[in-house]
């Protein structure tokens, strides 16, 4: 089986969906690999590194001919689809869910197509699980550029001169991207404080060293609930489940949204560094700082909104800009982990390789269309869109 790799064309995109130390394990696996001339240039890979990994180099149009499968990590653009021949399989993100256009255009074609956007959160198909991979890095790079932007430093530090005292970082969502970003800001020695709607991430952001703001709740109680009536933990259950479906968060009400306000303002006000990574799938990001808010925040203070492509979590978030607004800085950079190409493009290479030959045998394709990984990231076969 032939796996064809494609040069990204998105612009400011430098991963790469393969990387020579993967192709080698994949080459040594059974699967020939065929690499676009120059696809890994801009995440440090050369030419010469494939082919020492036993992987060929072609052109755009023999990889698009010669690959049973065609692999990339942004969905394809419309000059790509035009030229991937019929009965071909793609696998790249697609975001199926909000690409019904682009969905259909790869069916009309009579493609099979996986999005690696799909596949499930569960822990079998960790290792295959790019949103983690790159968010884990975006995480990081949120936090190191957000430095970056800072006329302070993050630790305690004592000199001669005097003692500067640690900065303080406050992250908006304690996903992937938010634990890492706790994680990082902790070790450069800043005082870090995170808050989340879902209950969970209270005891993994204390694991890391973060200071959890609690939102308080609106929980049945037995003063908000018609006198004598028992608070069942049915009931309860059912409020915990309100707040997350899947692991992942849903829409918060306003009411919410005012008592999260109301517990994170002090600390808005006082932070040097705000992270904010706050998502609800298949929606566009919460609005969780105000215009209002930024101008309570001190000056020289810096927003890093990882939400910027999905609307961004503040309302002033210019999508791949930065911006200065009352004296703080908005960084609305998109593609974070694409500024780490070359681990980047390692670990996506990884979790294709495990998404690949957890699809595949010796005789090809398994199809095994009620298995869950497969189910889930099947969007359309020969033609026939499966999921919506
Ligand atoms: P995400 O990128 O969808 O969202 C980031 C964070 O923002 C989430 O923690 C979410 O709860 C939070 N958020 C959403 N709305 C908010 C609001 N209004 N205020 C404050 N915070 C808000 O999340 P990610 O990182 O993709 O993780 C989603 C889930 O998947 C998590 O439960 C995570 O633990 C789980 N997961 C499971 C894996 C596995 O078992 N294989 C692997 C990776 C993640």
């Amino acid at each position: 089986m032939k796996i064809g790799v494609i040069k990204e064309t998105k612009t400011n995109e430098k991963r790469v969906a393969m990387s020579p130390s993967v192709a080698k394990n994949l080459k040594s696996r059974g699967y020939e690999i065929c690499i676009e001339s120059g696809a890994g240039i801009l995440s440090s890979y050369s030419d010469q590194a494939y082919t020492d990994s036993g992987a060929e180099i072609l052109s755009n149009t023999d990889v698009l001919n010669n690959s049973d499968i065609i692999i990339g990590i942004n969905p394809p653009s419309d000059e790509l689809i035009n030229q991937i021949g019929e009965n071909k399989i793609w696998i790249s993100l697609l975001y199926h869910k909000s690409n019904n256009d682009l969905i259909k255009k790869l069916a009309d074609k009579g493609l099979t197509i996986f999005s690696m956007d799909a596949i499930p959160r569960i822990s079998r198909a960790q290792n295959m699980d790019v949103l983690s991979s790159q968010a884990n890095l975006g995480g990081y790079k949120a936090v190191i550029s957000g430095a970056n932007e800072l006329g302070k430093i993050f630790p305690l530090m004592m000199t001669a001169a005097g003692t500067i005292t640690p900065s303080k970082v406050l992250i908006f969502g304690v996903g992937v991207a938010g634990l890492q970003a706790i994680a990082t800001a902790k070790r450069l020695g800043a005082v870090v404080e995170a808050t989340d709607v879902r209950p969970e991430t209270k005891e993994q952001a204390e694991s890391l060293g973060a200071k959890f703001i609690q939102v308080e709740e609106n929980k049945p109680t037995q003063n908000n609930q018609l006198k004598d009536t028992i608070i069942t933990p049915e009931a309860l259950n059912k409020f915990e489940e309100s707040k997350s479906h899947g692991g992942y968060a849903k829409e918060v009400s306003d009411d919410y949204k005012q008592r999260q306000k109301e517990a994170v303002n002090k600390s808005l006000a006082q932070a040097d560094l705000v992270i904010t990574t706050a998502l609800v799938p298949g929606k566009k990001a919460p609005i969780l700082i105000t215009e209002e808010q930024v101008k309570q925040m001190k000056m020289g203070s810096v927003i890093v909104d990882m939400a910027a492509e999905q609307g961004g979590n503040c309302e002033l978030t210019q999508m791949d800009k930065t911006i200065e607004q009352y004296g703080v800085k908005i960084v609305g950079k998109i593609n974070l982990p694409g500024e780490l190409a070359q681990v980047a493009s390692e670990l996506y290479a990884k979790n294709i390789s495990a998404f690949i030959e957890h699809l595949t045998n010796k005789d090809g394709f398994k199809w095994e269309m009620d298995e869950e990984i497969t189910k889930a990231t099947l969007i359309v076969k020969n033609g026939k869109i499966l999921v919506d």
